[in-house]
This record gives C-alpha cells, structure tokens and sequence, in this order.
C-alpha cells in the first residue's frame, strides 16, 4: 500500500461515513441506521444504508458495499490513493511525502506499473491520431459518423504503421520491456526484437468501472484480417469481469443495460444519447459479467447481431442473465446487422421504439425454438409444444409459470387446458423446477442457480459475519474451531488472517478490514463478508444449530479443499483424518452460554 497503515487509518476513523455520505447522498435515520435512495443503482425506495457504529455502507438493492474509502471510490471514480487523498484533505491530516523511490514503486505493485503503461499506451495513440501519422485513422472514424466529443470520452486513438514506435516511446518514459510485454503491448521474436502488438490500427481503450485503461481493441481500417486485434488477458484485463462502455452505463440511470457485441456499437449508442449501452470483450459474455451487470440492473437488453451468430450468442447470453436473476428482453435489429448501422440508418428516433418495443427473453427463445419446426407437420409441430412446456417448467414459480403459460397459449393459439397437460406430463418425466427455499441456518442449499463455487464462498460469507455480529461475542467460541485457513476463497482468507489478529488484540474494526485492500472491488467483496444476511434464529437453541451447522459446513469444505491440493500420498492420510474430525464435530455441541 501506498501509505502507512496507520495513516490511513488515521484518516478513515477523522472522516464519519455518515456526515461524508450526507454529503452526496440524502439520508435519514431509522433505527441504528440511516438510509437513503441507493446513487449507484436506478431505485424508488431506499435500500442504501449507511452504518456509523460499524462505519460502513451496503446496499440491499445492488449488493455495493464499503468503507468511507469506498464509496469515495466508487462516487468519484477514483483510486484507493486518491480517495485517502482527499479525504485526508477534508480532515485536515497531512500525509507523508508519496515517495516515489524505486522502493516505493515495487511497493505499490505489479498492478499499479501494468495501469500506468496502459495510460501511457492510451495516450500515446490518443495523440498519434491527432497528429500527422494519424490522419487515416482520424479519417476512418469520422468515416464512421463519430464526432469530435465521442471520440475525446472514448479515448479512441490510433497506433501508427512503424514496428517499434511505441515501445522506443514507452523506454523513454522510463517502462522496461518486461513490464511493456507483460502488459501486452509488445511481442518479441530473434529477428525483430521487441516490436509493437498494434500497428495502422484505430486503437480503442478498454476502462474498468474506475475509468483505467486496462486493455486495448485495435481495429483495420480495410477489410483485412483479423479485424480486431486485442490484449491479451493480464494482471489487471480479465476478460471476463470487464465490460466495455460499463463506466459510463453504470451512471447511466436508464433503469436497464444495453449488452451489444461491439466496440463500435457501445460508441454508437453512447452518442446516440443510450449511455447505458455495454459490450463484452470480444469473448463470448460470462457468469462474471452478469453478475458484474446484476450491481447495476435488475434489467438487461440484448442488442446482439442479427445473423445467426449473434441470436445463438443473444440466447446463450438470456441463459446465463437468468441464472444471476436479472430478466432480459431482446431489442430487434432487423433489418439491420447492429445497432450501429440500424442507427446510422434509420436513427436515435427509430433506435428508441426499438428498445421500447423490445421483446421478452422468453418469447425471443421460442421464436428462435420455432424456425427449427416444420409448424405445417403435425409431428414437428407437436413436438414444438413439448419443447415449450419442456421451458415452461423450469419457472420456479407457480404464478409465472402460468402467467407465461397463458401468453404462450394466446400467442400460438392453443387452449391453455392443453398446454398445461403437456406441462404435467412433462413435469411427471423430468420435475419443476422448485422455487429456492431457505433453511432456517442459513446454510447455502445446493440449488441450481448457485455454482457450487458460490455455495461454498457464501458458506464462507456467513461465517464471516457470524464471527463479526453482536460485536464479535461469537468470535472465541467460533475461533475452537475455525482458523483463518479454513477460508478456502483467497481474499477471504486474507481478510481473515486480519480479523483473527484484530480480534485477539481486541482491536477489530469493520471499517478497517475495507482498507487493507486498495482495489474497489476487493471492497465490495469484503464489504459483502461483513453483510450476508443471517435468518430470523431466534432462540438461543437455533443459534446454536445455526452455528453448528455452518462450522461444520466450511469445515468440511475445507477439508475437502486441501485434500484437492494435497499430493496423492497425503491424501489418503488426509481423508482419513478429517473423516475423524469431522464426525467428531457433527457430534459436538456448541454452546453459546459458556462465554
Ligand atoms: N471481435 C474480435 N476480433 C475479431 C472480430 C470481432 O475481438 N476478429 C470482437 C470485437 O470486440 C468486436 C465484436 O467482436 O467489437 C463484434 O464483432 P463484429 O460484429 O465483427 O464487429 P463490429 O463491432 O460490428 O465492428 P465494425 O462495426 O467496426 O465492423
Ligand atoms: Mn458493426
């Protein structure tokens, strides 16, 4: 970390969350908390809380959380540093020198040097495509119907033809050529030594939510290939957590997310006034990045390509938007390839009714389902039915699975009475699917729509804050049994290193445990620790159950977990012991009276 420890400490505990957050944000107090209309979700009643006993804030509605660091970082788009900064400002601590010696560089990390060659990157191709050698590329874009201000807040650019220009540039500013090919700006071969990844290219930067450039998308002017060239996955671009456009959409207040595929559809819409318009990074779109959207939306719309490519893309994509919760509609491009060109064609009018008009995830699937039958052959088209009841029954919910059944019916002409027979039959073969119920612990069931991997992590989560509750009463009694390697997650573990230590010294704070990590994510993920909700137990008996139970069951996960990584003639031994503990365990009783 950048500062001491101690300062930043020091200037988190002289800044009240509650009177920073007042100051953006208009709260009211209720019980021990106060609450307010959450500013970085779209929301009509107040899920925002805000915490001056524990010094923290978490929303109910999008799951963001943090310290005073936080939700600086998060409002004002800034670093961890930046946030200490003025927040030190506002309270009169001065901080000590940044220093700068190479020391200090190495200290601040692998991550922090990969962001600066990046910036550097940006702006070197931002100028190049205003200067002479950018020409092409200045023409090419305006070629492309963008204006001088899209271009600015894209920070578009262009990497001129030479081989080597930008890493003789990126030497001068003083960046070594590990660090430039790490990033993956450079490639390196016997004959040409270190030579630029991107050449005669228009150079789109690619920003996480903070507005850092972590990645680049480069793009031919012509028709040669490969059209896109992109960075590779490093440090700080993983493809799968990002999306493109994301940091403007998610101020957006649109009350939906536009996901596209392009770079040049997300600029296309930002200018056309849709800033809530995302893409993903010439991957296919991820389980990471619904979840990413599901911060910011209770609402997706696909604007995916037209071709067929791009509805077998749209419907996996719908797939995957239902299984983190947020419901999905299908913006119709016809007869155009993209929003892009729909735009530059018919306009932002045209573009609007669209959206307005845009069709459900559901409806989308069957018309996609349709075009594979023969709707004139009684056995393909029965058969058709069977595999709309076949979707029917994955509505975990009775009254939306006939709400949907009915509108199937309306929509295809059939009687409601003998679709729901297909569904019963189809149900008798395969089951409905059951809406979600929550055991009285607490305890993550093993349902469909959590990975195991995030069943496991919330197991972890709630222990977490079993551990923190009622100002930590329950921590001794937990500590008999867990240890901070029980965490299987390595953030978690990590944090839990630290509050072990807190705690035992007495000096656990919530708030502190936030700043020991400096990216906002990290934050939110912490803060999300501190948070799980624990159900209504109430007697003293339930708790102990509770308890019990999820001792046990990140017990066993982690036993699980280093028998995965242990090597084969430990495991054996291994199994063998933690079969023995964990019975003993399971037999244990844990009171909550003996403190
Ligand atoms: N893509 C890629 N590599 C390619 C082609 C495409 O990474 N060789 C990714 C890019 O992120 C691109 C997206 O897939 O933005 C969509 O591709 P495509 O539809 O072919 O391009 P457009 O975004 O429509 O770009 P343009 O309008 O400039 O042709
Ligand atoms: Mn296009």
């Amino acid at each position: 970390m950048y500062y001491p420890e101690e300062v930043v400490e020091e200037v988190r505990m002289k800044n009240d969350i509650v009177d920073v957050i007042s100051g953006y944000v208009h709260l009211q107090k209720k019980g021990a908390n106060h609450f307010g209309l959450c500013p970085f979700h779209n929301e009509k009643s107040p899920s925002f809380s805000v915490s001056g006993s524990k010094q923290m804030f978490h929303c109910f509605g999008c799951g963001t959380g943090g310290n005073v660091f936080t939700f600086l970082m998060e409002y004002e788009n800034c670093s961890f540093v930046e946030a200490v900064r003025l927040l030190a400002d506002r309270a009169g601590v001065s901080l000590p020198e940044a220093d700068d010696s190479e020391e200090a560089r190495k200290r601040e990390g692998r991550r922090a040097r990969l962001l600066q060659v990046s910036r550097e990157a940006a702006k070197y191709f931002y100028c190049c495509l205003r200067s002479g050698q950018g020409e092409t590329g200045l023409r090419y874009l305006q070629g492309r119907r963008l204006s001088e201000e899209t271009m600015k807040r894209f920070g578009l650019g262009f990497a001129p033809i030479s081989g080597s220009q930008l890493v003789q540039y990126l030497h001068s500013r003083g960046y070594e050529d590990g660090l430039i090919r790490e990033a993956g700006l450079a490639g390196f071969d016997e004959r040409y030594g270190l030579h630029d990844k991107f050449w005669n290219r228009v150079m789109f930067p690619i920003q996480d939510i903070n507005h850092r450039v972590i990645g680049f998308g480069g793009r031919v002017m012509g028709e040669a290939r490969p059209k896109y060239l992109n960075s590779p996955e490093t440090l700080i671009f993983d493809k799968g957590r990002n999306l493109y456009g994301l940091n403007f959409a998610r101020t957006a207040k649109k009350g939906n997310i536009i996901l596209c595929e392009g770079y040049m559809d997300v600029i296309a819409m930002h200018q056309a006034g849709f800033t809530q318009a995302v893409a993903s990074l010439g991957t296919a779109f991820t389980e990471g990045q619904a979840s990413l959207l599901k911060r910011y939306t209770e609402e997706v719309l696909l604007a995916y390509d037209s071709d067929e490519a791009g509805t077998r893309a749209g419907l996996r994509a719908i797939g995957i938007l239902k299984g983190a919760g947020i419901s999905c509609k299908v913006i119709n491009m016809e007869p155009y390839k993209d929003p892009d060109e729909f735009i530059s064609h018919l306009g932002t009018e045209a573009f609007q009714k669209r959206v307005e008009e845009a069709e459900g995830g559901f409806f989308f699937e069957l018309r996609s389902m349709e075009r594979e039958h023969d709707m004139r052959d009684p056995e393909s088209k029965t058969a058709f039915y069977r595999r709309i009841a076949e979707k029917l029954c994955l509505f975990p919910e009775e009254i939306e699975r006939e709400n949907y059944l009915q509108a199937v019916a309306e929509k295809y002409g059939v009687s409601p009475k003998s679709l729901r027979e297909l569904v019963a039959a189809q149900a008798s073969r395969t089951g409905l699917v059951r809406p979600p119920t929550r055991p009285k612990s607490g305890i993550a069931e093993k349902n469909k729509r959590n990975t195991p991997e995030e069943n496991k992590r919330r197991n972890q989560r709630l222990l977490f804050t079993w551990m923190t509750d009622e100002g930590g009463a329950y921590f001794p009694i937990i500590a008999k049994y867990i240890s901070p390697e029980d965490f299987t997650d390595e953030l978690y573990r990590q944090a839990a290193v630290r509050l072990f230590e807190k705690m035992k010294e007495g000096s656990f704070r919530e708030a502190d445990l936030v700043s020991m990590f400096s990216e906002g994510e990290e934050h939110r993920e912490v803060a999300a620790l501190l948070n799980e909700r624990l159900e209504a137990v109430e007697t003293i008996q339930e708790k102990e159950k509770a308890l019990h139970d999820i001792i046990l069951a990140v017990k066993k996960e982690s036993w699980d977990y280093s028998c995965r990584k242990a090597d084969q003639a430990e495991v054996m031994l291994r199994i063998t012991e933690a079969r023995k503990a964990l019975e003993e365990l399971s037999k244990t009783h844990i009171s909550l009276k003996e403190r």
